[in-house]
């Protein structure tokens, strides 16, 4: 079955599925993308993308790109046109066609935008979950707004690549002081000695993960202590567990740090029950 996109307001084969080669997305990375987990056909944190996804486009001097009410049917038609049952789902909004200059085209100049869908091998991600995986981490080394989600990912995937190079999962960024600020597509997490939770604070430089944002809810309501303070890459060594979230892995455990092992170098328990919390939650809260 060939894929489908959606592009300014048609559903076209991927093949023939095209944006212009003065797209401010591909001239300059002028524009912000968002992404949805899907499960059993139903969008996942709907409301928390799709306010995520204006906050980007209004930080960028953006209009939002179509209704929510009008973006939810495009989400749903591309997933339907896909045949996605769990996957992803991808809307990029662009600031639009224009001959190449660095200011911004006039305000009127049409924005582009993009939607795709792709199914997800849930037996293969649960088999994963199970396993554990690794990081490595490197010099933080992006740009002073990574609260907006713009699709400017050179940094995330030259990280993401040092990852797979080294036969990890994920990398996690260090700013100078030491600290994990968050992973090339992922934010990160510790259960410390004390076993309170830990993840990097949202004053600093890193995305505002929705998932991060419910797991925080999630993890209060079942009686954990959760603390949006920073550690440092041997606090995560020394961590009784580590893990990481986002909406494509959901709650991941890590059990190794640069190849030193994370608790016993096995899924801990704390990732573990989160994880089952939170699919629940993802589950209960879809529409
Ligand atoms: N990544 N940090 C970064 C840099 C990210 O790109 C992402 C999301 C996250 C987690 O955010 P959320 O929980 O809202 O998905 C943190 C998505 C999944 C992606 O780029 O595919």
């Amino acid at each position: 079955m060939s894929r489908i996109a959606y592009v300014n307001g048609q559903y076209v084969p991927m093949a023939r599925a095209c944006v212009h080669v003065e797209d401010r997305g591909f001239q300059f990375a002028d524009g912000v993308y968002e992404v949805w987990a899907v499960l059993d056909g139903r969008l996942v944190e709907w409301a928390g993308h799709a306010r995520r996804l204006e906050r980007s486009l209004g930080e960028l001097s953006m209009p939002p790109a179509m209704s929510q009410r009008a973006l939810q049917v495009v989400l749903r038609e591309t997933i339907r046109r896909n045949r996605v049952r769990n996957g992803l789902v991808y809307i990029q909004v662009t600031r639009g066609t224009f001959p190449r200059d660095h200011a911004f085209p006039p305000a009127d100049t049409p924005q582009t935008v993009v939607a795709t869908a792709k199914r997800i091998d849930v037996a293969a991600i649960e088999a994963r979950a199970a396993k554990g995986v690794g990081v490595v981490t490197t010099p933080e080394n992006r740009w002073g707004r990574c609260d907006i989600k713009t699709v400017g990912l050179l940094a995330n995937a030259m990280a993401k690549q040092k990852a797979r190079g080294a036969g990890a999962f994920e990398a996690w960024f260090v700013d100078d002081l030491g600290l994990v600020t968050e992973g090339s597509s992922t934010n990160a997490w510790i259960v410390d000695a004390d076993g309170r939770l830990r993840t990097r604070d949202t004053n600093c430089n890193i995305l505002r993960g929705i998932t991060r944002h419910s797991l925080i809810d999630v993890a209060r309501g079942a009686g954990m202590d959760v603390a949006e303070q920073p550690f440092s890459v041997d606090d995560a060594k020394q961590a009784r567990e580590a893990f990481v979230t986002s909406a494509s892995a959901f709650v991941m455990p890590i059990t190794s740090v640069d190849g030193a092992r994370v608790g016993n170098g096995k899924p801990g328990p704390v990732a573990q029950r989160l994880r089952s919390l939170y699919l629940d939650h993802a589950r209960a809260t879809a529409v």
